[in-house]
């Protein structure tokens, strides 16, 4: 199983984007995680499309997109010309699912499907076979430093046990202690905001979670 690392651009500094995304290419980082939030499906709002596209200019690290949006199906063909390598967006949404993953699919990109804490992993199952990677999260989507819920565990155990190939995401509160639980469990790829970037050394940190 190879382990990834996906540092979340939410935790970085928004005045010195080109810097920061140069932090993770030098760090190693195998994906730049992007959350865009629309303050409706979660109560902030963060980046959309024009900045993700000027991000990807100056990366030549693939763009891991979570898109924690009502209606992702209206926006997919704006995130895939932002440079989208993979978009993730949530079970719990209110655009049909199916017809959004093809829409991803049919432009190219790669999708993923995110679930809450609180849904049972079941929901992604009707789609596996048109996913490149299920996203557990391990906080509530929203906000960036919150603490790990460990409770999320068992669904990434059953998932694994299930997919035994597939790329499983985990998101929040992973730093380079929790990140060992979540991998016990069966998770192989890691996003990490505040644990990067809040760190002495990013590229140090980024080496840290993967090793
Ligand atoms: C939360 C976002 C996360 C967030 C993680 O809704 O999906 O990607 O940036 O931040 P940390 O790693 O600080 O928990
Ligand atoms: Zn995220």
């Amino acid at each position: 199983m190879e382990y990834k690392v996906s540092p979340s651009m939410l935790a970085s500094d928004y005045s010195r984007l080109a810097d920061e995304l140069k932090k993770c290419e030098n760090g190693g980082a195998d994906l730049i995680h992007l959350d865009v939030m629309d303050g409706h499906f979660v109560p902030n709002i963060s980046i959309g499309a024009p900045v993700i596209k000027a991000m990807k200019r100056v990366c030549e690290v693939p763009f891991d997109i979570h898109l924690m949006i009502s209606e992702p199906l209206k926006y997919i063909e704006d995130f895939v010309d932002a440079g989208a390598d993979i978009i993730s967006f949530h079970v719990e949404c209110d655009s049909d699912v199916s017809e959004t993953i093809d829409k991803i699919l049919s432009c190219g990109c790669k999708a993923a499907l995110a679930v809450k804490p609180n849904t049972p992993i079941e929901t992604v199952y009707p789609y596996l076979d048109r996913l490149s990677m299920v996203l557990v999260m391990t906080v509530e989507p929203g906000f960036g430093g919150q603490s790990f819920m460990e409770g999320v565990m068992p669904k990434i155990t059953e998932l694994r046990r299930k997919c035994p190939e597939l790329d499983i995401q985990v998101d929040g509160g992973i730093n380079t202690q929790t990140v060992k639980i979540a991998r016990e469990a069966g998770a192989n790829v890691f996003v990490a905001g505040s644990a990067v970037f809040k760190s002495d050394d990013p590229a140090r940190t980024i080496q840290e979670l993967k090793n």
